[in-house]
């Protein structure tokens, strides 16, 4: 996700400073080139060495080093960052910046940086809310620096309320955001995501294997683009995407109540979600008892969500999914004709590295015009940036 990318992680002194060490995992396992510079304090709770070792570059945290300052190190390094992640960030190395000091190596390559420079604060709750930081951070958001704010908690001082680092993997998300062209600002998309559990009684449900993994990779790569997110969930196991606005639903009824009270709002909905197709036509209040040696459930239709926005006489761009086991050209151009969309992604879920509950998919791509493509096999993270630099290029079309 950031191979090729250049990034600069500050790290000033706090004791949050050994979260830094799972940041710049985070980081470098995502194909990042990550430079370090600490500043002295920071040296007094974490070694370079850790940062060193994890990253495989040295680490800066002299202004004045006889050997990178050959080539002027902090200038070069700024200009060769494209972005700079400061974590933690203290309120010191904040009203430095605020006020234009540079006065070593950390904040004379920030002011020497063109690149985005993203701040995630850790401090004191009192430190925090004092109005001569909040002043400093105000000015700084207004400069357009980055702020991943930092979380509420019991603080390492004793004290309890906000100050806490923010967790090392919203700050991943922010840099990898942060990173992003902002192609879908101003649009908003919804996307449906999980399977939906139709009740038989109160312990039993039919569902399918839908783990949510494709929905919510679509809304978080949505979301880094600039769009506003609302993510109608079915039940899933996975935590929900920052910034994003989640409705959770168990039903197909109960998707279809959401999704269509939103729709008017959205310039595109995305229908990855494995909605059932039938419900039990009655749900027993209690448990049924077992009783004979074969038993029948009476199931009826469930509404056809997509089918029902396909059907609107204004509609949003709409992009369907189709699971299919067989004949999925066939399958998935008969659904793009039948619930009127205007794109189809269709993945064969009898493969072991495609569809359901896997971090990867291949996917064909069926057009309104008749125009298709293909993705090769990729992780879900990747084809959500794939079916979405199509939903742009769309848009940007009509
Ligand atoms: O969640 P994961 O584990 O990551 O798995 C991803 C996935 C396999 C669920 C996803 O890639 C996928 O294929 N989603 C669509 C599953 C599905 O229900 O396909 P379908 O061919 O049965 O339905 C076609 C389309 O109609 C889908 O967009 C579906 O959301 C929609 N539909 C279906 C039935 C219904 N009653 N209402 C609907 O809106």
């Amino acid at each position: 996700m950031l191979k090729g990318k250049k990034i600069i992680l500050g790290i000033c002194g706090g004791i949050a400073a050994y979260k830094s060490v799972e940041l710049l995992r985070l980081l470098t396992k995502s194909g990042a080139d990550v430079h370090v510079i600490m500043t002295r304090a920071a040296r007094e709770f974490v070694a370079p060495l850790t940062f060193q070792t994890l990253s495989m570059n040295p680490v800066h945290t002299d202004l004045f080093n006889l050997i990178s300052e050959q080539e002027i190190g902090h200038i070069s390094l700024a200009d060769r960052a494209d972005l700079f992640v400061v974590a933690p960030a203290t309120a010191n190395i904040i009203g430095k910046v605020a006020a234009g000091i540079a006065d070593d190596m950390l904040t004379t390559t920030i002011m020497a940086t063109k690149a985005p420079v993203l701040f995630a604060p850790a401090m004191n709750v009192n430190m925090y809310t004092n109005p001569l930081y909040q002043e400093n951070e105000q000015k700084l958001r207004r400069l357009g620096y980055l702020f991943e704010a930092p979380v509420s908690g019991t603080l390492a001082c004793g004290w309890e309320g906000e100050g806490k680092l923010a967790s090392p993997e919203a700050i991943f998300e922010s840099a990898i955001s942060a990173l992003t062209e902002k192609k879908l600002a101003g649009r908003t998309i919804m996307v449906t995501a999980g399977p939906t559990r139709e009740e038989i009684d109160p312990v039993r449900y039919i569902s399918n294997h839908s783990s949510g993994k494709m929905g919510y990779a679509l809304a978080c790569e949505a979301r880094r683009r600039g769009a506003r997110v609302l993510l109608i969930s079915g039940p899933t196991a996975l935590p929900a995407p920052g910034g994003v606005s989640v409705v959770n639903v168990t039903s197909a009824i109960e998707m279809q109540s959401e999704v269509m009270a939103r729709a008017a709002e959205c310039d595109v909905v995305i229908k990855a979600a494995a909605v059932a197709d039938y419900r039990p036509l009655a749900r027993s209040g209690t448990k049924i008892k077992k009783k004979g040696e074969s038993s029948v459930i009476e199931l009826v239709k469930n509404p056809d969500i997509l089918a029902g926005l396909g059907s609107l006489e204004t509609r949003p761009f709409l992009v369907g999914f189709a699971a299919e086991t067989d004949a999925l050209a066939e399958n998935a151009a008969k659904k793009l004709k039948e619930k009127n969309l205007d794109m189809i992604v269709a993945n064969d879920v009898t493969q072991a590295d495609a569809g359901f509950n896997v971090d990867t998919n291949r996917a064909r791509f069926f057009f309104r015009d008749g125009s298709g493509s293909e993705s090769g096999l990729m992780s879900k993270n990747q084809l959500a940036g794939v079916i979405l630099d199509h939903v742009a290029a769309h848009l940007e079309s009509r």
